[in-house]
């Protein structure tokens, strides 16, 4: 059955990626309300003992998946940042050393904010770590990635514009059940901003429980969104992304990068580059100039998979938010293009929309070309800014439906994309309302570098040929 899917899928993706039908799902969920889950709620629980370590969550530490950062709050004393982790359960053979910090937003004191870098980790490794101390530390473990390899299979999910609503908590339910490896988080994580003065920080320290039953348990890779920026000058606070930035650390220097909200991280088969929509991004700015660098040190022969994660769809065609993205598209499309970004994932819009491979690089106002056309080496788009949060479902796209529009609907639900090889990957969009008997969308995902290139492929063949031929000992060859 499975064989037989697989056999079909490839015409069906070649429908899909240079296809023309354009689909508007007319199915319509059932929904809770979109209001946040009290904070008295089990899945806010403060776990019990004195300093118990909270909110706790892991992202990739360096650029190739050999680190993680580990981070908790605890609140009653600093206490121990100190890790203690093993590869055996409860035998933690190595400690790390880590740091704390706080800070205050209007009256809201945080607490002590722990952040401590696990390395030199063997890849394909599961670890068994420990955080706290005495009777109140608390056990987890996660999975070391495989080594860096074209053609090592790996499982994204993707989420975005989560919240902390019960529709969040259905997103993240079934995200956990997908069997996702990491996250690439596209923005928009608390929605604590919809709050004021001394709740702000409150609603991100329970965003941060209400995580961690996955967080601290694989890597989240973070993008900031709008609802991170927090320019609240009513109460004094002004510097966007404080608490973002506090809370959430990423390996931004293991990349070359000067800020925490842009940079890029290696992992299995996939190169992920993480943009950010509310820094500067024209010509000249640092996030630009490290674009431009980031792109030359994409090596698609070890990591096929380019992947570019940002908060603002460059397209998208629901009536919310639309043309926010076309900014960012006049200085960066000329380059996914030119580098034949595979995937671009995009937030913001609540709801869900994919593109085809389409480009608009040749815009051109005066000669009437100011539209997109189809580009067999453009990314595919993708917007799952459907987590559920609060501020409740995007409902209404342009109609018509444009063109380069494949399929959209206004449901909530995560994204995954599943890595089979150097040429193929399942990519599948779930909808929070699974077992009912309405088509969500699925296609297989053709790399851009090395499954639209027979002429590499029928080389790549050729030369394993050749390793399998020239590795075999000679007692097999009798
Ligand atoms: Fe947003």
């Amino acid at each position: 059955m499975f064989l037989h899917l697989l056999l079909l899928l490839p015409l069906f993706s070649r429908f899909i990626e240079n296809g023309s039908s354009t689909v508007t799902s007319t199915y319509i969920r059932s929904e809770w309300p979109s209001v946040d889950i009290p904070l008295d709620n089990k899945e806010f629980a403060v776990p019990e003992g004195y300093n118990a370590p909270q909110q706790v969550h892991i992202t990739q530490g360096d650029y190739d998946g050999k680190a993680v950062i580990i981070s908790w709050v605890t609140f009653d004393e600093p206490g121990s940042s100190q890790v203690h982790y093993g590869l055996s359960e409860e035998k933690y053979d190595f400690t790390a050393e880590g740091t704390f910090t706080n800070y205050t937003f209007y009256t809201y004191k945080s607490g002590f904010i722990h952040q401590c870098l696990v390395g030199d980790l063997e890849y394909d490794r599961k670890y068994y770590y420990e955080v706290g101390q005495g009777d109140s530390s608390r056990k987890f473990w996660f999975v070391a990635p495989p080594k860096i390899d074209p053609d090592a299979s790996y499982k994204f999910g993707i989420i975005g514009d989560l919240g902390q609503t019960f529709n969040s908590l259905s997103t993240l339910e079934h995200y956990m059940q997908s069997g996702g490896q990491t996250v690439l988080f596209v923005g928009d994580l608390s929605y604590a901003d919809r709050y004021q003065y001394h709740d702000v920080g409150v609603r991100w320290d329970s965003w941060g429980r209400f995580i961690e039953k996955s967080g601290a348990y694989q890597p989240w890779i973070w993008s900031a969104g709008n609802h991170e920026i927090e320019y609240m000058p009513y109460m004094g606070e002004v510097i966007p992304f404080r608490s973002f930035l506090f809370r959430y650390p990423t390996p931004y220097r293991a990349s070359k990068s000067s800020n925490p909200l842009w940079y890029a991280i290696r992992r299995a088969s996939a190169h992920i580059i993480v943009l950010s929509s509310y820094s500067p991004f024209v010509k000249y700015t640092p996030q630009y100039k490290w674009l431009n660098e980031e792109f030359t040190r994409v090596d698609r022969e070890k990591t096929p998979w380019l992947i570019v994660l940002m908060h603002v769809p460059i397209y998208n065609s629901n009536e919310a938010h639309f043309m926010e993205g076309e900014s960012m598209r006049a200085v960066y499309e000329e380059w996914f293009v030119k580098y034949k970004v595979d995937v671009v994932f995009a937030g913001h819009v609540h709801a869900y929309e994919r593109s085809y491979r389409i480009s608009n690089i040749h815009y051109n106002v005066s000669s009437g070309d100011a539209y997109p056309v189809p580009d067999k080496s453009a990314p595919v788009y993708i917007t799952v800014g459907d987590g559920g949060n609060q501020e409740g479902l995007a409902g209404r796209f342009k109609d018509p439906q444009p063109e380069y529009s494949a399929f959209r609907e206004s449901s909530y639900g995560h994204s995954t994309l599943e890595i089979k090889n150097r040429t193929h990957a399942l990519y599948h969009w779930n909808r929070n309302d699974d077992g009912k008997s309405v088509a969500t969308d699925a296609f297989v995902l053709h790399n851009q570098f090395w499954g639209s290139n027979r002429r590499r492929r029928r080389k790549l063949n050729k030369s394993h040929l050749h390793s399998v031929v020239f590795r075999r000992p000679s007692s097999e060859q009798m």
